[in-house]
Order: structure tokens, then sequence, then C-alpha cells
């Protein structure tokens, strides 16, 4: 009979063999270790506890070390706190890649079985054909120009609608809301006039597949272990295997038929495609309804900023037509608003969570010093780096609105000397792998947002402004996805009361030039 203290005496010589084993592992050219409070398994734990934020916390605690490394027991971790050394990642993309990552989306998410389908997405390193990737950078151009106009104005369209319904509303759910325009918009531009989306129950499937992500990673025994995500993908997918069957992608965006070409060059059977187009959606809207939301918190919770925002856009991007239709330029906001261009910045900054993650799938040495070993990750935590005085000067910590704007030394002796500090702004990315989406998904939070507070006041229930608690957990919201219900109430402001309204964005005018990092 086995008793409890050999079943401990096991549990040792494990974690001790473990340990060997992993003490072996390291190199002492590696990036120096960080032990965790609880012996071999406490970052592990911490990971599961706390989310990727995790990351971002370790590298606050750790700003000593440019760069370090968290044995998470069943994989390494190097996690970067400097922007000299998120440089040197960026010089190093070909051994520090994305692409493998995008393994997860066509295995767990997608949940592809077919063995040739999954070959040709796989990343090279992985022995795939890495067709994903193919797809991910051919979907660049399909995101700016002629085509981002297109879809632009299909989501202004749309978006206007749903604005102006709120005329008649007094309280209501503003993160649903939010969830519910910007899907519409967003797919309506994507997909066009057959839109699978159209549907609400799509749309709620979709978001039980989004919220339950997570429970997909294993990918074991889905249908069992993964209800909700298993159950909401299949319901999306069958949807757009039947716009696939009715020739929907006929009306389509460049972005979408762009996919759908590439995919069928391979031959991949329309069941697979619609299985591999339920994850694109996360993309498209998973960090522009929480961007959004934060957007208008920010605005609404500040009167002042509000009020000078305000201001600004009726001086600079707000017209009435002959037949006194009210119009919201975005070009205009993009050209003539530099406090709400740069505060949407700011927001961004503030607000994300990001963490550019890299697979290393070479050994690589970075600046003579730091040993990178095949097989492990590279995270940037974009909290921590966002935050740094030495990158953002001494008011790192405190949101700015005016931080992206042009510094005028005349008015502020201050800021005489301050350079534009753009290194460590992650929210969209860093270099290589910047988001192709950002232009469509800024018309979107500024169109949006600028149309909301010119027309109505909104106040939180309680009438306090008090930030709700985000989803931590979320594997692909990097912009604080609100966990649960943020109920509002709102009023028409008197000028506006019965007032008809549209949007504008002047044709090839649609990209915004904003900071990357
Ligand atoms: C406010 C909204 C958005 C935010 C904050 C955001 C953020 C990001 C970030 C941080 C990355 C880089 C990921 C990494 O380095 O690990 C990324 C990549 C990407 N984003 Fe976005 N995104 C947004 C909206 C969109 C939209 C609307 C689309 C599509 C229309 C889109 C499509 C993509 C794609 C395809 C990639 C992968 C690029 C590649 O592999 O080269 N995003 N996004």
């Amino acid at each position: 009979m086995v008793d409890s203290t050999q079943i401990l005496l096991l549990g040792l010589v494990a974690a001790l063999g473990y340990m060997t084993y992993h003490g072996l592992r390291r190199d002492p050219r590696e990036p120096t270790f960080l032990p965790s409070k609880i012996p071999v398994v406490g970052h592990a734990l911490g990971m599961l506890w706390n989310g990727l934020p995790y990351w971002g916390r370790m590298a606050n605690e750790n700003t000593g070390f440019p760069i370090f490394t968290l044995d998470m027991f069943f994989m390494k971790v190097y996690v970067i706190s400097s922007t000299e050394i998120v440089r040197l990642i960026q010089r190093n993309d070909k051994t520090v890649s994305f692409d493998p990552l995008l393994n997860i989306s066509t295995v767990n998410f997608s949940g592809i079985k077919n063995k040739r389908t999954l070959h040709l997405m796989l990343d090279k390193q992985s022995g795939g054909e890495g067709l994903n990737a193919e797809i991910m950078h051919a979907m660049t151009p399909t995101l700016i120009g002629e085509h981002l106009d297109r879809m632009n104005s299909i989501m202004m369209r749309t978006v206007e609608r749903s604005i102006s319904a709120l005329e008649k509303s007094t309280d209501f759910d503003l993160y649903r809301w939010l969830r519910n325009i910007v899907t519409a918009a967003s797919t309506e531009a994507t997909y066009g006039p057959k839109n699978p989306y159209k549907d609400p129950e799509i749309v709620d499937a979709f978001w039980d597949f989004e919220y339950n992500l997570n429970s997909l990673l294993p990918n074991f025994l889905p249908w069992l272990t993964a209800r909700k995500a298993y159950n909401g993908r299949g319901k999306v997918a069958r949807a757009i295997y039947e716009y696939l069957e009715q020739n929907g992608i006929e009306g389509a965006s460049e972005l979408e038929r762009v996919r759908y070409t590439k995919s069928m060059e391979r031959e991949i059977s329309h069941e697979d495609f619609a299985q591999l187009e339920v994850p694109m959606l996360i993309g498209l809207v998973s960090n522009t309804v929480p961007a959004l939301f934060w957007a208008l918190f920010e605005l609404y919770s500040q009167p002042e900023l509000l009020d000078e925002i305000r201001e600004e856009i009726k001086q600079n991007a707000l017209s009435v037509s002959e037949n006194g239709t009210y119009r919201v330029d975005i070009t205009a906001i993009k050209e003539r608003c530099p406090l709400t261009l740069s505060t949407y910045q700011e927001i961004l900054r503030w607000r994300t969570t990001t963490t550019p993650t890299r697979m290393v799938v070479k050994d690589t040495i970075l600046s003579d010093q730091y040993l990178l070993k095949e097989g492990s990750f590279v995270s940037m935590p974009g909290s921590t780096l966002g935050r740094r005085p030495d990158v953002w000067g001494e008011s790192a910590g405190v949101f700015n609105p005016r931080r992206f704007m042009k510094p005028d030394p005349s008015k502020d002796e201050s800021r005489k000397n301050e350079r534009r500090r753009t290194g460590g702004f992650m929210p969209f990315g860093i270099s290589p792998i910047i988001c192709p989406g950002r232009h469509f998904a800024s018309s979107e939070v500024l169109g949006i947002s600028a149309m909301m507070i010119i027309r109505y006041d909104l106040d939180p229930a309680g009438g306090v402004w008090k930030a709700p608690s985000t989803d931590t957990m979320s594997m692909v919201s990097i912009m604080g996805a609100v966990k649960g219900e943020f109920p509002v109430s709102i009023r028409t402001r008197q000028e506006y009361q019965g007032t008809k309204w549209g949007f504008h964005c002047e044709e090839g005018k649609g990209q915004f030039t904003l900071a990357v990092g």
C-alpha cells in the first residue's frame, strides 16, 4: 500500500529530477533566470492565475533586468522590459518569429482536422507550407487605398443607423451595444450584402466562441471540454459555409476575396475554409470593441476634456448640408483635430495590455550577449514598455491627452527639448508585425466616438464613471475587454434634437499616420 509520505517523496524526486533536467538545459549565456516564490511551478501558476498580464507584472517588478528568463515548467519565456532589446528582436525577425503562433489559430481555434489543410496552413518551421502567414501578409494591401474606402463607407452607413436609433433609448448596456454595432459594421464591410453575421443568432454564437476561446487551447475532446466555444464555432462555420455556397463572396470586400482566392488556389474545401474563417472575426472586432469602449469611457468621464474635444470636432469636422443633415467628417478629424487624434493614441497607450509574443525558431544571440534558445518564447509586455520614463519622459505614468500633439515650444517651455517619442508604443504591434487593420479600426473608433459625444450625453448607472473589471485571461483582446455589462442612461443633447446625421470620409484619405512601435 502506498502511504502519503511515499507520495510526497515520489513528488520530491520528480521535482528534483525535473529541476536537474532543467538545470542542464539552462545555458549561462541565456538571460538571467528569475526564480519563482513557489519552486518549479510558481511562474506557470502565476500565468494560469493572471493570464498574459503576468509577464507584464514580472517585467514591472524587475525593471533592473532589460531581459530575463521565466521557466514556465512546460516552456521557457524571455521577458523584455527595454526598448533597446525590443529593437534587437525586431532585427532578428527571421529566427524570432511570429508565424508559428498562427498555428494556434489553425489548430486550436479553427479546429481543423483535415491533414492536408493542416499541412498547407501550418508554418514552415513546423513542417507545413506556411499558407496561414501568406494569407495574413496578403491582407495588408486590401486594408488601404480604394479597398479601405469601400469598407469605410459600408461601416459608416451601418453604424450611423445604430447611433441614430439611440434617440429612442433611455437606458442600455453600453458594452453590449458597442459589441453589436462593431460586429455588424465590420462584418457587413467585410462579407458584403450576404453577410452571414446579419443573423443575431450567429453574432451571439461568435461571441460564445470568443469569450470561451481559452477552453479550446488543450484541444482535448473539445465537444465535451469546451462545449460553448465548440458549439459557437460550429454554428458560425455552418453559416459561413452557406454563404460560400450561395456565392456570397461575389459581393465581398477585397480583404475577404483575397483570403478566399488564396485558399481556393490550394484547393481547400468550403467546409475547411468556413472553419478557418471563424477566428478571422477575432482580428476584426476583439480589439476594436474594447478600444471604442475605453475611448468613450475616457471622454465622458473627463468633462473638461470632453468639452474641448466636442469644440474641436464642432469647429473642424462637423458640417451641415443644404438639406440640414449634420455630417461628421472622419478625414477632417484626422487632419484638423490634433487634440482628438492625440487623445485617441493616449487612450490606446493607457489601456493596452498588449504583449507581442514571438517564438525562437533557431538559437539566436542578441548583441553578442544574450542567447535565446530554439523552442522558447519571447514576450514584450506593452504595459511596461509603454510606460517607461526613459521613453515617455517624467509623465509616463500619467494620462496626458496632449502627449501625441506636436509640441509648441513657444507655448510650453518645459517641452522645448522634448523629442517625439514613439519607441514602446505597441497597441498596434511592432514592426515587422504591424496591425494592417489599424486604419479601418481607427476610422471606426474615432467616427463612432465623435458622433456619440457630439449628439449625446451619457451617464453611467450609479452616476460615477468607475472603470469596470476586465478579462485579463483573454488570449486575443489586448485592449482590456470588459467583463459583464456596463449600463448607462442616454439623452440627446438639446441642440441636436430631431436632426439628421451622416458620416463622410474623403476617398483615398482613409489611412492614419499613427505612432507605431
Ligand atoms: C483597435 C483595434 C485593433 C488593435 C488594437 C489591433 C492590434 C493588433 C496588434 C497588436 C497586432 C500584432 C500582434 C503581435 O505582434 O503579436 C495585430 C495584428 C493584426 N491585426 Fe490588428 N488590431 C486591431 C484591429 C484590427 C482590425 C480591424 C483588423 C482587420 C481588419 C486587424 C487585423 C490584423 C491582422 C491580420 C494582424 C496580423 C498581421 C500579420 O500577421 O502580419 N486588426 N493587431
